[in-house]
């Protein structure tokens, strides 16, 4: 079945073709949104406070995407602070955005080290695990049918490919990764399921370890349907070797790949040619994925300058989108839209 973009794809060519039989000489057709030039899911991370109070972000998103995926709103440490005491305000408002616009959400993020609520690290083991299982099925449960893919479990290798010492590793042990996916099947079993990690682009200790854990899930049973890279990506640090090679061995195991978080930060002030390098590493890494079959979404970690984790989290380093702050695409973006 052709999705809604593809539809559109096809009304424009054969207008298109239409006209320049009718007038020989036809001007070139203007490039569509992004959503429109490809088969993929095209997304964005997004926050509920911009998308209710500037109207600007919310139509370059309405035009350009596809799907979202919330920026936070959906951690565990958002939406249950205190044991028991839900918040599901933001969730819910980019939630219902989606549902209002047509747009597929990917859920982010279930079991992860970060943005974990204090309570969480004062549990006893058998505690812990009970949390663990009533956050997934309650979170899952909530937006069930709503939601087309679930980062299920978030950054759960260190760089050097071994397991991140995080409460869940060291209370329950390597067996809580199949949890996880096998109580995220039962509360929405229409929902694909990711693994998600950075650092995961190309050819590496950590890339390895997370294609032996998968390749061992699959090989258990364990309800595993994806595998997220987030490519965060820095023009001083080079394009990752093997980017596209990585993503056809994950294809290859009978997994779905998804560019989860796409962003490339430059050193700033930025300039030309440091945008110029970020296009061809934005470009790279959508071509990477469109070489594939399976890897079936193309996600950035924000579309715009103005509103990007990177300089917080990085001083000195910025322009990581494919938008300016003013919303006015950069070369990146037309480098992949031309
Ligand atoms: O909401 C509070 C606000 O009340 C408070 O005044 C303010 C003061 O610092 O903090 C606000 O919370 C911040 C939150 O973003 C919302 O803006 C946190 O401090 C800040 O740490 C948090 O950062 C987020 C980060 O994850 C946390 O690790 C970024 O926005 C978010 O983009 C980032 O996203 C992660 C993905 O989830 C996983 N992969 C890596 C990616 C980038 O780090």
């Amino acid at each position: 079945m052709l999705r809604t973009s593809q539809v559109r794809r096809v009304l424009v060519a054969m207008t298109a073709f239409a006209s320049v039989a009718a007038w020989q000489a036809a001007p070139a057709a203007a490039a569509g949104p992004l959503k429109d030039i490809t088969n993929r899911y095209v997304g964005s991370a997004v926050a509920a406070n911009p998308l209710a109070s500037q109207a600007d972000y919310r139509s370059v998103l309405t035009r350009e995407f596809d799907n979202v995926t919330p920026e936070n709103e959906m951690k565990w440490a958002v939406v249950e602070p205190n044991r028991g005491q839900y918040n599901w305000s933001g969730a819910d408002a980019i939630v219902n955005y989606a549902q209002q616009n047509g747009k597929s959400v990917r859920g982010h993020t279930l079991v992860w080290h970060s943005q974990l609520p204090g309570w969480v690290n004062n549990l006893s083991a058998a505690e812990l695990r009970t949390a663990m299982q009533r956050h997934i099925t309650t979170a899952m449960g909530r937006y069930k049918g709503k939601i087309r893919a679930w980062d299920v479990v978030n950054e759960m290798f260190n760089d050097n490919g071994t397991r991140r010492q995080s409460v869940f590793q060291q209370k329950l042990g390597d067996g809580y990764v199949a949890d996880a996916f096998r109580w995220a099947r039962a509360a929405d079993p229409a929902a694909k399921l990711y693994i998600n990690d950075y650092n995961t682009e190309g050819l590496n200790a950590k890339s390895d370890a997370l294609y032996n854990l998968v390749r061992t899930l699959k090989q258990q049973g364990v309800p595993i349907d994806g595998v997220g890279i987030q490519a965060h990506l820095a023009t001083q640090y080079g394009f990752p070797g093997g980017y596209q090679a990585n993503i056809d061995r994950f294809a290859a195991l009978g997994l779905d790949v998804a560019i989860t978080e796409a962003d490339v930060r430059v050193q700033l002030p930025a300039d030309a040619a440091k945008l110029n390098t970020q296009a061809s590493y934005f470009k790279q890494l959508w071509d990477g994925c469109h070489a594939v079959a399976r890897c079936v979404e193309f996600t950035t970690w924000g579309f715009t300058d103005r509103h990007s984790w990177v300089p917080g989290t990085f001083p000195g380093e910025g322009a990581a989108c494919l938008f300016d702050t003013n919303l006015q695409p950069k070369p990146a973006y037309t480098r992949i839209n031309p």
